[in-house]
């Protein structure tokens, strides 16, 4: 799809459709609103006196403005209340919008921004064209490669719009940083979606060396026996089972400035299909497994947004990738494997496979000399228990100062994070193994979140660190309570968090 951006009055514009906005329980109506609905003869404020549109935010009414608009369908899109508006309401909005023009039909499309204009919350016009062209795209996001029926019908050209001719310049950046980070979002969606056996580390690694070719970054993944020279111990034990080789894909982005700026090293768990192991789970508990590299495919996809946005700073992008399989090669309860740091891990279950690989990457990690390092991991079910799916990833981090940042880049993107403590007797409780110097799971039953963030600290060392247990925000399934940003499925969650977070450090 073609997304671009003009000034202008959207009153003028000759399409399938516009889009205007209206807040919940207000007279704040935008210019454009306003406008529309005095061409339209009072239409909107008649809908609005008899209660048959509201405002609520998400929701959406077509009305068919014959030959008073060029344009073929109005589209009104809710905002909820004033009060309550931000950037991610203006997302949401722009999403459900888009969404309603394309099962109209709609093949051209222009809309205002939300939550710019007279009266309103007041959003200067880059966040809010930012926030416009990541909602309308996420929105617009499907994956249906594998369907032989042709997709549904398409949005082909949308065009974001701004009253004020003076504003041009600042409306085509934020637009484009928008689509850059929504495009990043889509592509992690893409391999969280891809099914399993075609999604294998090694898929992952070919993706890295494409991203690296397209945006002039370096790349080099570490094979199996890469890995054994270093000493990998835990990263190689877990896909020992598997068909497929293991990965360990390194993506390097501003390699050239690395000899003297401290880079931020990214670390994502890409588990390609986690079975559990031995330690197996139920059929239930592996439905969604080829989600589990979901941590990986946020980190491609951030460092792909860091090269189109061109932060000024070298990052570099970890992704261990490998396998939970069983085979007579796998991994048993009771294996004691050696991490590259020279610690020893008693595998008492060979389901808590995430901090295997992450611990190796960790230690990978500090040879950077890194100015923050941030893992994402689907890492647990309890993070799900805790948080709700769809509701917030779980943060872990010593550092106040690196919490701020992900707190900050969190309320631009809308990504929710919410912070959990890491007290010592969760690290006590990884110690209590009898014959290594840690367990991979707990000694105790308790706060199986807390005792995984404490376990990969174990491997973290000399550098601000930042563990994201993303498993409640990987991947929504249809029965959601949350809406996502577009279809069931992958969310590409991280992806906006970081690439914020990025555009915030400038
Ligand atoms: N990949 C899973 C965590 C997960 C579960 C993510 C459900 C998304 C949805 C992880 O490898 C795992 O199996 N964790 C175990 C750890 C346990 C054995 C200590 C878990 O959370 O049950
Ligand atoms: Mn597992
Ligand atoms: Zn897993």
């Amino acid at each position: 799809m073609n997304l671009n951006t003009i000034t202008g009055n959207i009153a003028d514009q000759t399409v399938d459709a516009i889009i205007i906005n209206l807040f919940e329980n207000t007279d704040s109506i935008s210019d454009a609103t306003e406008e529309i609905d005095n061409r339209l003869g009072g239409t909107i404020s008649a809908l609005l006196d008899g209660g048959d549109l509201t405002g609520k935010l998400r929701e959406t009414s077509v009305l068919y403005p014959g030959d008073t608009l060029p344009a073929r369908r109005v589209i009104v899109v809710g905002l909820g209340p004033l009060e309550d508006f931000t950037l991610d309401c203006a997302r949401h909005a722009a999403a459900a919008a888009a969404m309603r023009a394309r099962e109209l039909g709609a093949r051209s499309v222009a809309s205002i921004l939300h939550g710019r204009g007279t009266g309103t919350g007041g959003f200067e016009t880059g966040p809010a064209a930012r926030a416009a062209a990541e909602g309308t795209l996420l929105g617009l996001y499907s994956f249906n490669q594998y369907k032989s029926e042709p997709g549904q019908k398409e949005v082909t050209s949308f065009t974001l719009m701004e009253m004020d001719e003076q504003k041009d310049e600042v409306l085509r950046a934020g637009a484009r940083e928008g689509e850059i980070i929504a495009n990043c979002t889509c592509q992690a969606r893409d391999l969280v979606n891809e099914p399993p056996n075609r999604c294998t580390p090694s898929f992952l690694a070919a993706h890295a060396e494409k991203l690296a070719v397209d945006y002039g970054m370096a790349t080099h993944v570490l094979s199996e026996s890469d890995a054994r020279e270093l000493n990998m111990g835990a990263f190689l034990s877990v896909g020992q089972g598997s068909a497929q080789q293991p990965q360990f894909i390194v993506l390097e982005y501003n390699k050239t400035l690395l000899s003297d700026t401290a880079p931020l090293v990214l670390v994502g768990k890409a588990i390609t299909f986690d079975t559990g192991g031995y330690s197996m789970k139920s059929a239930a508990g592996m439905v969604d497994m080829k989600t589990d590299m979901a941590g990986g495919a946020a980190v491609l996809g951030a460092l792909e947004a860091a090269a189109r946005l061109q932060v000024p700073y070298p990052v570099v992008g970890l992704v261990p990738a490998t396998e939970n399989m069983i085979s007579g090669l796998a991994s048993r309860p009771s294996d004691v494997v050696r991490a590259s740091n020279g610690k020893t891990i008693e595998i008492v279950n060979t389901d808590a496979e995430g901090r295997l690989i992450l611990a190796d990457a960790l230690v990978y990690a500090t040879r950077y000399n890194p100015a923050a390092v941030i893992d994402l991991a689907t890492l647990t079910g309890s993070a799900v228990i805790a948080l709700g799916e769809g509701i917030a990833a779980a943060l872990f981090t010593d550092d106040d100062k690196l919490a701020q940042r992900l707190s900050r880049a969190s309320q631009m993107s809308g990504e929710r994070i919410w912070r959990m403590p890491l007290y010592p007797e969760y690290t006590q409780w990884m110690r209590g193994s009898d014959v290594a110097d840690l367990r991979n799971i707990p000694s105790k039953r308790y706060a199986g979140l807390g005792t995984s963030a404490a376990f990969l600290r174990e491997f973290s060392e000399g550098s601000p660190w930042a563990h994201l247990d993303i498993a409640p925000m990987a991947n929504l399934t249809a029965s959601k309570a949350v809406q996502p940003l577009g279809p069931a499925g992958a969310t590409g969650f991280g992806v906006s968090l970081l690439a914020h977070m990025m555009l915030e450090d400038d």
